[in-house]
C-alpha cells in the first residue's frame, strides 16, 4: 500500500441557491444533487483516480441504508472498500451544503459513525507500507491524533487538512502532521491572521511552520497558495485558470493529488502544481466525489 486515507465519509445533500440563505428567510433552490461526499471519501476517491498504486481507505459508516449506498458508491468509483467498517448504533454521516451563483458554498455535517471511533483510532495494520498518510478533523480528535502516530510509526509522511478547523486541540494535532494544508479560514484559525494575499498566506505560512508541521501550505482557492518549509524552502503558486461552478471538494482533491504526487516522489513544487490542478479541475464539475478528476485530465491540463 502506499497511499492511507483516513477519515469521513458522508451523504452530501446540496442545493443549488442564487444566493446564501438569511436567517428567517424561506427561498426556492435553483438544483438539488444527492452524493457521496466526506473529506476523506473524496480524497480517497481522489488518490485512487490519480494514483499508479494501491489506495486505502479506512472510513465507517452507519447501520442505516444510507451506509449501504455510501458503500456501492465508493466501490463503483474503484475505491477499496476492505476497511470501511460500519458503526452499530450509529447513523452514517450526512452533509447539508449550499452552493451560491459565485460558485461558494458552505457546509454543515452531522459526524454520526465518522464520530463514533474510539480513542484508539483504527488498526495498526492500515499503515503497514504506507508512505503517504492523509488525515482531516471529521473524525474524533483523539483517534485522529492515535492514528496520525500510527501512520509516523509506520515511516509515513502524514499530512492534515485542517477541515473543519476546531476551537481548541490543534496544537497537538499539528505536532503530528509533517505536513498541513489550511485554507484562508483555516488559516486564520490556526494563526488569527486572515490571508487575503498570496504574500499574506506566506507570511502566515512561515510563521504555522514554527508550530510543528515541517511544512506548510496555505491554499488560497482561485488566488493560488503559498507554501513554506521548516528548512526555509518556500514561495508562491499560482492557480490554473478554469471556469469554476463548484468548489465543493476542491480542497479534498487537491490533497489527493499532493498525496500521489509526494507518494511517486515529485519534488514539492511539482507535487505542489500537480495537486493544484487536480483542485482547480474538480470546480469544474458539480458535487464532491463525482467532480474529482482523473489523471488524464490532471496531466492534461499540466501539460497545456
Ligand atoms: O470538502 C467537502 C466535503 O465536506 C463534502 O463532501 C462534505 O461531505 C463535507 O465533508
Amino acid at each position: 500500500m502506499s497511499i492511507t486515507v483516513f477519515g469521513s465519509v458522508n451523504l452530501d445533500l446540496t442545493v443549488s441557491v442564487d444566493r446564501m440563505p438569511e436567517p428567517g428567510v424561506t427561498s426556492h433552490a435553483t438544483g438539488f444533487l444527492k452524493g457521496l461526499g466526506g473529506k476523506g471519501a473524496n480524497q480517497a476517491v481522489a488518490a485512487t483516480k490519480l494514483a499508479k498504486g494501491p489506495v486505502r481507505f479506512v472510513a465507517a459508516v452507519g447501520a442505516d441504508a444510507f451506509g449501504d449506498s455510501l458503500r456501492a458508491s465508493l466501490d463503483g468509483l474503484g475505491v477499496d472498500t476492505s476497511d470501511l467498517v460500519t458503526m452499530p448504533e450509529h447513523d452514517s454521516g450526512i452533509a447539508l451544503i449550499h452552493v451560491d451563483a459565485t460558485s461558494q458554498n458552505t457546509i454543515t455535517v452531522v459526524g454520526g459513525a465518522n464520530m463514533a471511533w474510539s480513542s484508539e483510532g483504527p488498526d495498526d495494520r492500515c499503515f503497514e507500507s504506507c508512505k503517504v498518510a492523509l488525515f482531516q478533523l471529521e473524525t474524533p480528535q483523539d483517534a485522529t491524533i492515535a492514528a496520525m502516530r500510527k501512520a509516523r510509526a509506520a515511516g509515513a509522511t502524514v499530512i492534515l487538512d485542517p477541515a473543519p478547523i476546531a476551537s481548541s486541540g490543534m496544537d497537538a494535532l499539528l505536532a503530528e502532521a509533517d505536513i498541513i494544508t489550511p485554507n484562508e479560514t483555516e488559516a486564520a484559525g490556526l494563526s488569527g491572521i486572515k490571508p487575503t494575499s498570496l504574500e499574506e498566506a506566506l507570511d502566515v505560512a512561515r510563521s504555522l511552520c514554527s508550530r510543528g508541521p515541517g511544512t506548510v501550505i496555505v491554499k488560497l482557492g482561485s488566488k493560488g497558495l503559498a507554501y513554506a518549509c521548516k528548512d526555509g524552502q518556500g514561495g508562491v503558486i499560482a492557480s490554473f485558470k478554469v471556469d469554476a461552478i463548484d468548489t465543493v471538494a476542491a480542497g479534498d482533491s487537491f490533497n489527493g493529488g499532493l498525496a500521489v504526487a509526494l507518494s511517486e516522489g515529485m519534488p514539492l513544487d511539482a507535487a505542489l502544481r500537480f495537486a493544484s490542478a487536480a483542485g482547480a479541475l474538480a470546480t469544474t464539475k458539480k458535487g464532491a466525489s463525482e467532480a474529482v478528476p482523473d489523471r488524464t485530465a490532471v496531466d492534461g491540463l499540466l501539460s497545456d
